[in-house]
């Protein structure tokens, strides 16, 4: 029986649950901080090592504008309000994805945010202005420039390069696919897609899903 310690998630079905409740996206995507902050508050407990969300894609820029300042807005106020929460609780951020690109007022509170919770032992990585090909296409690019272009030398190159290995992608709100997320990370990974929507997923809900982890069988090519 093994033990997940590194888990992603894609949190898929903000706007489902509010148009549900015949609510404005807006709160869709408020409750889904809620459900974060719940989950954070979690790792201790869960004994994760690192949990990497997917807040923010390389192509959500496509969606309407106003959506795209409600999501920086939040982010803006999750960082503000829950960072004393992280340095007290022991919970070090990472930021994967091309977030130096991202409004400069957020990558200045992102930077201090970083150095503030360094010391962490536990990780909250967020991904924001992620993708999975852009990371690999930068990855390889940094390892042919030093004349190694083995996998070794990409995943060293990678945002990730100093989190555990990715050991279960939850994906919530029915939809199966990867979306340009953790592409390389989760060649092994086990993968688990669950019909609620991200507000209504609860740290119970990853509880449940720590377990059916630890009875699957990981054989990683071999048999
Ligand atoms: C998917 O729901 C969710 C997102 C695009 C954003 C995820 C962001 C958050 C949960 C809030 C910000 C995160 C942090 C860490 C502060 P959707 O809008 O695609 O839902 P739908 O598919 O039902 O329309």
């Amino acid at each position: 029986m093994s033990t997940a310690k590194h888990v992603a998630i894609i949190m898929d079905g903000n706007g489902r649950w509010a148009k549900q409740r015949g609510l404005p996206r807006a709160m869709g995507h408020k409750r889904g901080v809620e459900a974060v902050r719940a989950l954070v508050r979690a790792v201790a407990r869960l004994d994760l090592d690192c949990l990497t969300l997917y807040a923010f894609s390389s192509e959500n820029w496509k969606r309407p504008e106003d959506e795209v300042d409600d999501l920086m807005n939040l982010m803006r106020r999750f960082i503000k309000s829950d960072l004393p929460e992280f340095i007290a609780n022991d919970v070090r951020l990472k930021i994967i994805g091309d977030w130096q690109g991202l409004a400069p007022d957020i990558v200045k509170m992102l930077e201090d945010a970083l150095e503030q919770t360094a010391g962490g032992s536990r990780t909250l990585a967020v991904a924001l202005n992620y993708g999975s090909q852009q990371e690999i296409a930068r990855a390889a690019a940094k390892a042919a420039a030093i004349g190694d272009v083995t996998t070794a030398s990409i995943a060293a190159h990678l945002d990730t390069n100093d989190l555990p290995q990715l050991d279960l992608l939850i994906r919530t709100s029915g939809e199966v696919r990867l979306s340009n997320f953790l592409l390389w990370q989760a060649a092994y990974a086990e993968m688990l897609f669950v019909d609620t929507l991200w507000p209504d997923f609860t740290p119970e809900h990853l509880e449940q899903a720590l377990r059916d982890f630890a009875q699957r069988e990981r054989r990683y090519g071999g048999r």
